[in-house]
């Protein structure tokens, strides 16, 4: 469905996509995964052809984005960061403004706004005025019009940022649903649990580069143990900080100013866990805290790179 070999990108000297390819095979629902800044919307604007790229190939269905932009966009359906749609209008005339746009007119557009307002549970609002919504119902009328011409591909961009619990769950399970019909997905957001409850496939991006890419299972095996040990102190010397990873063989140490979080990857973080505590207390540590946690995709984050996604 969608092939993305060597994308680059800059703007004036700072590079801001390096070198990211991945493939997404029809049926797939892809995760982007990666923190404030990474470069997931630029890269996804190179995809749908909103952004011109400065090297590299983008191809949908095997066509260039670049040659045939007129006939991508057919299959391409994007639900952007940002709302984009009129807040005096309703509902279900921003919906029939977007269908005009992929080219649906008369009864079938006006059908297909039934549908789609259907879809997206807001059958009941289709007359009101997008500036009467919430903010989860404003990001899901932003759905259904990337909805409207039945793409192939649909690409969203953080669609569920800043909303209530229950537009969020909501949108959630609309996307597994049109991903269990068919259509094939990618979802860019920094939240983890997101992207593990429904993508089959994961890439995670930092700095404009992909560094991590596979299958759930895949990218778990790459981590350091199935769980690891988390210690909130109240501050950390370097001095302590060495003694830490001078205690942990094969191992991995980070540390997070901000929270005073310290985390330590291990293969046997339960056998690990005495002597941690000892060397803490021995290097002077007031020591807040102390757990063993599951180790999941943000936890390979913090492995690959030493910060969290939400930094
Ligand atoms: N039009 C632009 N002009 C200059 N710099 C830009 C422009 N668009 C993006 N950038 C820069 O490119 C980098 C990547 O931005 P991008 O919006 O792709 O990140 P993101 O992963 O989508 O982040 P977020 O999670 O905050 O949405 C950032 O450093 C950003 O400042
Ligand atoms: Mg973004």
């Amino acid at each position: 469905m969608l092939e993305v070999k060597d994308l680059k990108k800059s703007y004036g000297k700072k590079e801001v996509v390096k070198n990211v390819s991945f493939t997404i095979e029809k049926g797939e629902s892809f995760g982007l995964l990666g923190p404030n800044g990474a470069g997931k919307s630029t890269t996804i604007s190179m995809i749908c052809g909103l952004v011109p790229y400065d090297q590299g190939e983008v191809l949908v269905a095997s066509q260039s984005v670049k040659q045939f932009p007129v006939l991508i966009k057919k299959k391409v359906g994007v639900v952007p960061q940002e709302i984009a749609l009129y807040p005096t209008m309703s509902a279900r005339d921003n919906l029939l403004f977007w269908g005009k746009m992929y080219g649906l007119t008369g009864a079938q557009a006006k059908k297909r706004v039934e549908e789609v307002l259907d879809i997206v549970g807001l059958k009941d609002r289709g007359k009101d005025r997008i500036e009467t919504f919430s903010g989860g119902m404003k990001r899901r009328i932003n759905i259904g019009a990337a909805l409207m011409h039945e793409p192939e591909l649909l690409i969203m961009d953080e669609p569920t940022v800043g909303i209530d619990p229950q537009s969020r769950n909501h949108i959630l399970e609309t996307v597994k649903a049109l991903n269990e019909k068919g259509m094939t997905i990618i979802y860019t957001s920094h939240y983890m649990e997101e992207v593990e409850f429904l993508c089959n496939r994961v890439g995670i991006i930092d700095h404009g580069e992909v560094i991590a890419l596979g299958t759930k299972a895949e990218l778990c095996s790459r981590l350091t143990g199935s769980s690891f040990i988390q210690m909130k102190v109240e501050s950390l010397s370097d001095d302590a900080m060495k003694a830490l990873k001078n205690t942990v063989e094969n191992g991995q140490v980070t540390f997070q100013q901000d929270t005073g979080i310290i985390e330590v990857f291990t293969p046997n973080p339960q056998e690990a866990m005495a002597s941690i505590i000892t060397t803490a207390v021995h290097a002077g540590l007031k020591i807040e805290s102390v757990e063993i946690k599951e180790s999941n995709l943000e936890t390979l984050f913090l492995q690959l790179t030493g910060r969290t996604l939400r930094d």
